[in-house]
């Protein structure tokens, strides 16, 4: 595979962007080898500066869920921005993809929306602290929500005890008031809330997490943080931004049937543009101004482009198009794992619906710890760039979720399977 030209404007980048990235795993620090520069994207494929195509697992990380360059997607894009790329005012757009998202997901009574996932995160956890007049925030071990000060913690060792900050830079004022707990202990999670009820403000997680793999929370454990939640007036947050419009238009939360106070949403909600949008109970988002005293703001946000965008990718999206993506990607799943029992491989393909990753164990993976048990390091870097010589993308980290979209074809997971097999098993 050559790769000369990413070579060359990867080595120029470096000159002037930090690391040669805007967003550090790009740089394929976690794969070792020549960090790719793409060029452009179709369906499920991309191709890179050397003309090297790709079928493409990584999508953005995500977001996108139809592929690349979606028709629907670039004609509302194009047409919009011919009439106008940002006004600072609202506009009818908006309006219309605040409505879709209230009518698929009606936790939502009322949204805001934003630029990133990260300023989802950040503005749902001021807003939680200001509607309780408390400070605490609850967190899990391994749940990654954006790269906000307060969220941006490790596990702490013991039960309540404080997390380590994960970054240089951040005073430790800012993570005194999060306490990072194991995924999915249900017991561990009661006893600390209990404890600590009147001072906590909120508890975020992804109920299906994504960002140590793909760890389905448990129903019990779900159904128990909505309980004990509730019982002591603390917001509970769903971060659906990697799950939101991907596993269902009413995301995970009508998978469970467990309705969190506040969701967060990013990634799929906007094709591929840059966006992040928070909402929830009305009683909760009006705290926040113009109506109440929580301030945010942002001279981008809502940008019609994105807007309009957005729409016209989640308008594609409907309890059918999800069922077959989900379908596809459970029969893969299947196949794959009836493989690896039947050769006594040891690794397993973990999956929800149409995100997945690898664990290089047999057994199941419930929590971080596990997550970092099951890490494939050298064999995951041997891994990505045995695929990669496949002309198969996927994430250059360890630790991230794959994802599967609606227009990838029978023939494009066939391929994946056989390298996937030809790699575990020496079969083909
Ligand atoms: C669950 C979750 N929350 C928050 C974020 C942060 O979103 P962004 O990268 O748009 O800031 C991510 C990004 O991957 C995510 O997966």
């Amino acid at each position: 595979m050559k790769t000369n030209n990413s070579k060359k404007i990867f080595q120029e980048s470096q000159n002037y962007l930090v690391g040669g990235v805007n967003s550090p795993v790009r740089s394929f620090k976690g794969v070792g080898g020549q960090a790719l520069v793409m060029q452009k994207g179709l369906r499920s494929k991309f191709t890179d500066v050397d003309n090297n195509e790709y079928t493409d697992y990584c999508l953005s990380w995500g977001a996108l869920i139809l592929g690349h360059a979606n028709r629907n997607v670039v004609l509302a894009a194009k047409k919009t921005a011919e009439r106008g790329f940002s006004f600072g005012t609202t506009t009818q757009a908006e309006v219309e993809m605040a409505e879709h998202v209230a009518q698929c997901v009606p936790s939502i009574e009322l949204v805001r929306f934003v630029n990133s996932g990260t300023e989802a995160t950040m503005s749902a956890i001021r807003l939680a602290r200001g509607f309780t007049g408390r400070d605490i925030v609850v967190k899990f071990d391994g749940c990654y929500h954006g790269h906000f000060d307060d969220l941006l913690t490790v596990a702490g060792s013991g039960v309540a005890e404080l997390a380590e900050s994960s970054s240089k830079g951040i005073p430790h004022k800012h993570i005194e008031n999060t306490i990072s707990l194991p995924f999915n202990d249900t017991e561990k999670v009661k006893a600390v809330i209990e404890e600590n009820k009147d001072k906590i403000a909120c508890v975020i997680l992804e109920p299906v997490a994504g960002n140590m793999g793909v760890i389905p929370g448990t129903k019990e454990f779900l159904q128990i943080l909505r309980d004990v939640t509730q019982k002591h007036g603390i917001v509970l947050i769903f971060d659906e931004i990697m799950t939101g419009f991907r596993t269902s238009s009413g995301c995970v939360q009508s998978d469970y049937g467990i309705i969190p106070d506040m969701t967060c949403l990013g990634k799929i909600i906007s094709s591929g543009f840059p966006i992040g949008a928070y909402g929830g109970r009305k009683d909760i988002m009006e705290c926040l101004a113009p109506l109440g005293s929580v301030y945010q703001a942002g001279t981008f946000s809502g940008n019609p482009v994105v807007m309009k965008a957005g729409l016209a990718g989640l308008k594609q999206l409907n309890d059918q198009v999800h069922a077959k993506l989900n379908q596809k990607c459970e029969n893969f799943a299947n196949e794959l794992n009836a493989l690896f029992v039947e050769q006594g491989v040891d690794a397993h393909l973990a999956h929800y619906k149409s995100m997945m990753s690898l664990r290089f164990r047999k057994e199941p993976v419930l929590n971080y710890k596990d997550a970092q048990d099951a890490q494939g390091h050298e064999r995951y870097k041997e891994l990505f760039h045995f695929l990669l010589n496949r002309g198969i993308y996927l994430p250059p980290a360890d630790l991230e979720a794959f994802f599967v979209s609606t227009v990838h074809s029978k023939k494009d997971l066939a391929e994946l399977s056989d390298a996937l097999k030809e790699y575990f098993t020496g079969l083909r």
